[in-house]
């Protein structure tokens, strides 16, 4: 999707005007006008409206919405309804019912339940996808498409089973590949015939949602989920294509949820959009990574933030008011880090069920005079100042961290070396470390290109897919700076190790053996001592988690462990590599280490830290036509100042210079347009 064809940044959100008397319509509109709204997710939910039945189809309310959303110079972002399947299709086609883990057939009840693999679900769906093209293919409120919502969860039915076999056919083609790749001579569990092969669920090789007995078909399973709901999302993609294709199709992707591979998914969606739902005490460059990888799904194009609350969820154990200023703070730190729009759950918080605390632009007092709604309508007039100044605008970055889903899938379904490792925890420490540093990354997948990099960080690269090695080797070589960590290079794309010696393929690269892991308890520490210092990186650091036991095959030994029998051993290692560099962390080292590590590294590099970086203060930049803006956010709340060099730009929010000193206001925010 284009963006830049917009005259301003999207505003709007969630609207299920279905569920109200249409009396309270026309205040809706004037609220939303009022706000400075121009875009409005409807249809979400409405199939059960939709089709009341197999056979009848009833467009006329939605018709209305359509129309008074034109009316009233909103756009709509038409959704296909088919995130939740009616009562009666429950009841008259079960196999659209899903089977838990635990093997019960559910009932109707809940949403985002449909079995993938149902051909009554298949089949009413991409209908339902292509009527709402036919209806509203002229309509000129239509935007934007929304397939379904938050694609999600796992069904363990009969279809997905025999689904599962087939599409395991199609990967290993000979039952010998498929027992050889999963290793099923361990604890005699050969199979003969195809159909021997159940899904791993909690009644076959899984104990628990993320244990396993056998990581290969629980690999190859997680693989065939996400492809499945894949699958039904592309046959509306289709359905809509063919009647509609020049409007942009997307579905409301969830940040880093992890059942879903979304690098594949975006090779079949038009624009990323995603929901944002941070808690109250998630870290702000939690959020701010999250951000990144949702740009990253598409090389690096803007993304639309589809979803977010105005103040409250109803979903959370505690569900804290944002803060006054917080609201707008996150909304920017979207856009910061790549939105185009600014949109929420929800524009009028429901009556009834389980969403009525949830936060909306329209409350239950059902008027303007909250403070969420002026919060809401300030940002929205800000929008409207800005223009289409940043729509389109891109993130510069000299650094990566590479992350995989596979490779998040096999490393938790890992049976040891330890329950505590995360991969998501790991790649965000060093995402931390460089957000700290004031310098901004890309989240890449295994697959990217990695030559614009100067720097690429490969935290916990457990599995190593076939051809990544050379193009790693390739980009060192060519003068690349890689990072790896501790337990990388371990195993195939199927979980099968790599012979001969840790971290297997990498092994030459990063001149080193990895003989053995040892891993620490959550209170137990080991230490970091620097050999030397490299860049600020001086004297000990404290480490956990996993400890590889490595020996050098060439690397220079930067630092050693302090502590144990291991004592002595390197525990940080730089391989001059061609041109370039391959460095190993072998182990997973304190904060203020990693931001000494990659502070120094970067700085070797020529890398800078972007200006106004402080505790507490975000920094992050976009550019588009050679202009650059940077955002300058202040999550304290608490007012600081900021320095910039004379003259270094103009903020837009106020229009005031950004020259020397500055003052950003507690969950302030500045976004300078740099002085070209
Ligand atoms: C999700 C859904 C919405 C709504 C919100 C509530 O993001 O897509 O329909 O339920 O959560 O936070
Ligand atoms: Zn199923």
């Amino acid at each position: 999707m284009d963006t830049t064809k917009l005259s301003k940044m999207l505003y709007g959100g969630d609207y299920n005007p279905e569920q109200w008397d249409s009396g309270v319509w026309p205040e809706d509109m004037r609220m939303l006008r009022l706000a400075g709204m121009d875009i409005a997710t409807v249809n979400v939910f409405s199939w059960a409206m939709l089709q009341p039945n197999e056979s009848t189809y009833s467009f006329e309310t939605l018709d209305q919405i359509m129309d008074m959303l034109h009316e009233n110079g909103i756009y709509a972002c038409l959704a296909t309804s088919t995130g939740a399947h009616p009562a009666w299709m429950a009841r008259q086609f079960p196999d659209v019912l899903r089977t838990d883990f635990d093997g019960r057939k559910r009932k109707f009840g809940g949403r985002h339940n449909s079995c993938p693999n149902s051909p009554s679900y298949r089949t009413f769906s991409e209908r339902i996808a292509s009527k709402l093209a036919e209806r509203y293919k002229d309509h000129p409120a239509l935007l934007l498409w929304h397939v379904s919502n938050e694609y999600g969860g796992e069904c363990y039915c009969e279809n997905c089973a025999a689904a599962f076999r087939v599409w395991l056919k199609r990967k290993y083609v000979t039952l010998d590949k498929l027992n050889e790749q999963w290793n099923t001579r361990f604890w005699g569990h050969t199979f003969y015939d195809w159909e021997e092969i159940v899904l791993p669920s909690g009644l076959s090789e899984q104990w628990a949602a993320n244990r396993t007995n056998f990581q290969g078909i629980s690999l190859d399973y997680a693989r065939f989920n996400s492809d499945g709901m894949l699958d039904c999302y592309k046959l509306e993609y289709e359905a809509i294509k063919a009647v509609t294709p020049d409007i942009p199709v997307t579905t409301n992707l969830m940040g880093t949820y992890k059942q879903l591979d979304y690098f594949k998914w975006a090779k079949h969606m038009d624009i990323i959009s995603w929901d944002n739902y941070p808690a109250a005490d998630t870290p702000v460059s939690y959020t701010a990574m999250t951000h990144d990888l949702m740009r990253g799904l598409k090389g690096g194009a803007p993304f639309l933030l589809m979803e977010q609350t105005p103040s409250q969820q109803n979903w959370q154990a505690y569900n804290s008011l944002k803060r006054p200023g917080v609201m707008r703070l996150w909304s920017y730190q979207a856009v910061a880090h790549g939105a185009d729009s600014i949109m929420f759950f929800q524009l009028r918080r429901s009556v009834g069920a389980c969403e009525k605390y949830h936060g909306a632009l329209i409350e239950h007092v059902g008027h303007e005079h909250t403070r969420v709604f002026r919060e809401c309508a300030q940002l929205g007039a800000e929008l409207g100042q800005l223009g289409d100044k940043l729509l389109g605008s891109r993130t510069p970055s000299k650094v990566a961290i590479m992350y995989d889903w596979e490779n998040r899938w096999a490393i938790e379904y890992s049976s040891g070396p330890s329950v505590a490792l995360q991969y998501l925890n790991e790649i965000h420490k060093y995402y931390d470390a460089l957000y700290q540093l004031g310098i901004q990354a890309d989240i890449i997948s295994f697959e990217d290109e990695l030559q614009g990099y100067d720097v690429v960080l490969a935290p916990v690269m457990y599995m190593v897919k076939p051809g990544m090695t050379p193009r790693i080797e390739a980009y060192v070589k060519g003068g690349g700076s890689f990072v790896t960590t501790f337990f990388s290079g371990i195993v195939n794309e199927n979980d099968i190790v790599t012979l001969g010696g840790y971290p297997g393929e990498l092994r030459e690269l990063l001149g080193i053996w990895a003989e053995e892991i040892d891993a620490l308890f959550p209170d137990q520490t080991n230490r970091l001592i620097m050999k030397d210092t490299y860049g600020t990186l001086q004297g000990e650091y404290s480490c956990s988690l996993l400890c590889d036991l490595i020996h050098t095959e060439g690397a220079d030994v930067i630092a050693e462990y302090g502590d144990d029998f291991y004592a002595g051993m390197p525990a940080l290692t730089r391989n001059s590599f061609g041109s370039g560099e391959a460095w190993y962390v072998a182990t997973s080292p304190d904060a203020s280490f990693l931001q000494g590590f990659l502070g120094s590294l970067c700085a070797e590099r020529g890398i800078e830290p972007l200006p106004g970086k402080q505790p507490g203060v975000e920094v992050a930049s976009r550019d588009k036509d050679g202009h650059s803006y940077l955002f300058v956010m202040n999550h304290n709340p608490n007012a600081v100042t900021v320095e910039f060099d004379q003259n270094y730009g103009v903020d837009l929010l106020t229009g005031q210079p950004a020259s020397g000193p500055a003052t950003v206001a507690g969950r302030g925010v500045m976004i300078i347009e740099a002085s070209s």
